[in-house]
């Protein structure tokens, strides 16, 4: 397939104009967004009059002025669309752990006769590390995590765990658990559910209300484009909200945090899930953020993600990059999110030559070299490019180069 093919998928993209929403450095592909993802113009513009204006003229007036005080309901509401939640049950704040750590605490408490946390051993560490961090808290009696191979899931679940904790797109390889099926298999043993969307969500349709999800929770930073460390969202299904009870309890998870009462009475909606003040800056970045999702449909983003792996896929295997790299992805589309991971024991050095080429990856520990397709953004051409890059850096053997494989801390 020759470049100039590529460039017409381009004009016939119905989703090409919203590539302009973004800043995205000239000559660079960015092919990273599910860790990071780019700024956009109008977060660009709100950072300015939050600083400047809000904080810096308006100063503490700007909590009433400016609503700040209901920015992580507001938010929450925004995000609510994307992942097929009715009003009144998603709120944006603090991180993916700490939501987890809320979550699954509201879980053991409500399905208080049973003590398992049932996970898969490759589920995102953080995840892991919450439920582990629990169980020391709790004991074991009271919380323990058992975590089993992703096939194993069903047998185990006849032996009835309080909570099922999964995430829905695997963040190494990109493989989809079928978050429905398994749900309904959960609840058959009255085990509740907790899946983490961070992967998923502005990439895949989600239908947490139609699937009857039990709790979610989710990254804005990856393909909502929040900006770094923007603060996390969670879901709580109606009919379970009046029986959590948020560990954290601070004082913006109380019911009226302004009289300043000597005991917490937890806030009967979604607010219980707060804890600490809202960091307004970084939610105020992720507002603005959500704004290029108000018109558009998941299903077209999932169509256009589909394409993009799919070319991807195709243009590496035509030039012969394949004969070098092992897809660890699974090779049906319908089977994975909006990534393709490939293994190659130079994995690190291969993702720095490609950076010192404008195209910009990430390296999982120990082999994985990680491409993540933002459908917002990206060009078919920008595609076709990269697979020539990795042609080149392959062919090239750039990638043994000592300052392509110096030690980061990040990768
Ligand atoms: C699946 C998954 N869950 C959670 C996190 C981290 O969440 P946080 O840093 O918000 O606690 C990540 C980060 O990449 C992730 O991929």
């Amino acid at each position: 397939m020759d470049l100039e093919t590529v460039k017409k998928l381009d004009t016939k993209d119905p989703l090409a104009k919203k590539r302009e929403e973004f800043f995205i450095p000239k000559d660079k592909i960015y092919l990273d967004g599910n860790s990071l993802g780019p700024l956009t113009l109008v977060a660009k513009h709100r950072a300015i009059e939050v600083v400047e204006k809000q904080w810096g003229h308006e100063l503490i007036a700007s909590w009433n002025l400016h609503n700040w005080i209901d920015m992580p309901i507001n938010v929450g509401e925004k995000i609510a669309p994307l992942i097929g939640a009715k009003e009144g049950q998603t709120i944006c704040c603090d991180s993916v752990s700490i939501n987890l750590f809320k979550l699954l605490a509201c879980a053991l408490g409500i399905n208080s006769e049973r003590e398992s946390i049932l996970s898969t051993r490759e589920n995102f560490p953080t995840d892991l590390y919450i439920a582990e961090g629990l169980q020391r808290l709790l004991g074991d009696g009271r919380c323990h995590l058992d975590l089993v191979e992703k096939y194993e899931l069903e047998a185990r679940l006849k032996t009835k765990p309080a909570v099922l904790l999964l995430t829905h797109t695997d963040f190494r390889t990109g493989e989809l658990f079928e978050i429905e099926r398994l749900t309904k298999q959960a609840h058959a043993n009255g085990t509740l559910v907790i899946w983490d969307l961070s992967h998923s969500v502005g990439v895949f349709p989600l239908e947490l209300d139609k699937w009857e999800v039990d709790f979610a929770v989710g990254c804005s930073y990856k393909f909502l484009n929040g900006g770094p460390g923007s603060p996390a969202f969670l879901y709580v299904a109606d009919q379970h909200i009046r029986n959590c009870e948020n560990p954290i309890s601070g004082w913006m998870g109380h019911k009226s945090p302004f009289t300043f009462e000597q005991k917490y009475k937890a806030h009967q909606g979604m607010a219980k899930f707060l804890s600490g003040t809202p960091p307004i800056l970084s939610m105020a970045m992720l507002d603005a953020a959500l704004e290029s999702f108000k018109d558009i449909d998941i299903k077209a983003l999932r169509i256009k993600s589909i394409q993009l792996t799919e070319l991807f896929l195709s243009i590496l295997q035509e030039n012969g990059a394949l004969d070098q790299l092992r897809l660890c992805s699974p090779s049906s589309a319908n089977s994975r999110g909006s990534q393709l991971a490939f293994s190659h024991k130079n994995g690190f050095g291969i993702c720095q030559a490609l950076a010192a080429k404008e195209v910009i990856a990430d390296f999982r520990s120990p082999n994985l070299l990680r491409f993540g397709f933002s459908p917002l953004h990206l060009r078919f051409a920008d595609i076709w490019q990269s697979c020539t890059a990795v042609k080149e850096v392959l062919e090239e053997g750039m990638y043994l180069l000592p300052d392509f494989n110096k030690h980061l801390k990040v990768t």
